[in-house]
């Protein structure tokens, strides 16, 4: 009966079910009341008691055996059971998604492709600025009231230490560095303490452009303007310069483009005028110039600064701000293959 029992102990260990079935079978076979071991249990009783020590050992390891046998197969073929019933096909290809560039991002290498291809670098400067780059050096005077058209974001207890509000800090940075003939560009972020609306919000992106050398005239700056407007919206683009103010440049003026959605018949965007603006633009303050260590009696120059979010919004009519912030992959997805 011990050799009986030993090759059920063979049979048992190398069972392997394929099947739900396959498994309920082994169970009928072995576990059930019917089943092997009940018979076997019931032969033992015959033994006698010095082989029944030694029969009830075989005989436990092959409840015991059978047992675990059972329940391992019972959890493995019911998790596969499960997957099957989820519908998932592993040997299907994953979905491909290729990123997209950020709108803001198309458009900034836009614009510093049109400028290099006239003649200008790019320049960078630091987000969190002192007063003099930001205000001073910019001919705003400490207390005047045209420091209130930018909202700044001031670093606690310092207020000589601010998040820049505009880009044209860049502008003293290069001056000061570098000896004209100057012409740069200088796109980056910037900060101001501003409600986020449709319209506004307190980050945002700007392109700062200076021209610096003997001679540069008021015409320069238009010719250079118009060449930019043509480049970005098409050919037939036309600018208008009104006068402005501005600390930093004099005179100073604001361009705008003809509607982009109306060709200038009046529209939505162009709020019925057929204009809409997106620059501030002048020659460069002799008091500037002095500031950051440039003969202003040698040379003269012109400056530009505008918002990148604006030129976006006209180039592709986007009509919030907010959304370029939002991550939304189904904004983002429709500017897919542009580089
Ligand atoms: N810094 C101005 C702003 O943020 C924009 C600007 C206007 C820049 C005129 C210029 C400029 O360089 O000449 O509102």
């Amino acid at each position: 009966m011990q050799e009986k029992i030993k090759n059920y102990i063979l049979e048992v260990e190398g069972f392997i079910p394929s099947t739900e079935e396959h498994l309920e079978e082994f169970r009928l076979k072995y576990l059930s009341k019917k089943g092997i071991l009940s018979d076997l249990f019931l032969e033992m009783k015959e033994a006698s008691p010095d082989q029944k020590k030694d029969l009830g050992k075989v005989l436990n390891e092959l409840k015991t055996k059978a047992e675990e046998k059972y329940s391992t197969f019972k959890t493995s073929l019911e998790n596969n059971k499960e997957e099957v019933a989820s519908d998932k096909d592993l040997t299907l290809p994953s979905m491909r998604y290729l990123g997209s560039r950020h709108p803001i991002s198309i458009v900034r290498s836009e614009i510093v492709d049109i400028f290099s291809r006239i003649g200008f670098t790019v320049s960078e400067g630091p987000e969190i600025e002192d007063d003099w780059h930001n205000f001073s050096a910019l001919n705003f005077p400490e207390e005047h009231p045209a420091r209130d058209m930018q909202d700044t974001f001031f670093i606690q207890k310092n207020p000589d230490i601010a998040l820049r509000t505009h880009t044209s800090s860049v502008q003293v940075r290069v001056m000061e560095t570098t000896p004209p003939p100057i012409r740069t560009i200088s796109p980056g972020r910037v900060f101001r303490n501003e409600a986020i609306s449709a319209r506004a919000h307190c980050i945002f992106h700007q392109v700062e452009g200076l021209c610096i050398d003997e001679d540069i005239s008021f015409a320069d700056l238009k010719q250079t303007l118009l060449y930019f407007a043509r480049e970005m919206f098409g050919k037939d683009t036309k600018i208008r310069l009104r006068p402005s103010y501005f600390p930093f440049t004099e005179p100073s003026a604001e361009m705008d483009i003809s509607c982009t959605l109306c060709d200038g018949k009046g529209c939505n965007i162009c709020k019925h005028t057929g204009w809409t603006e997106i620059m501030g633009c002048g020659m460069v303050d002799p008091n500037v110039l002095t500031n950051c260590g440039i003969d202003a009696v040698k040379y003269t120059g012109f400056a530009f600064g505008m918002g990148i979010e604006r030129i976006t919004m006209l180039k592709y009519q986007i009509n919030d701000l907010r959304i370029y912030f939002e991550n939304d992959v189904r904004f983002l997805r429709q500017f897919s293959g542009i580089v």
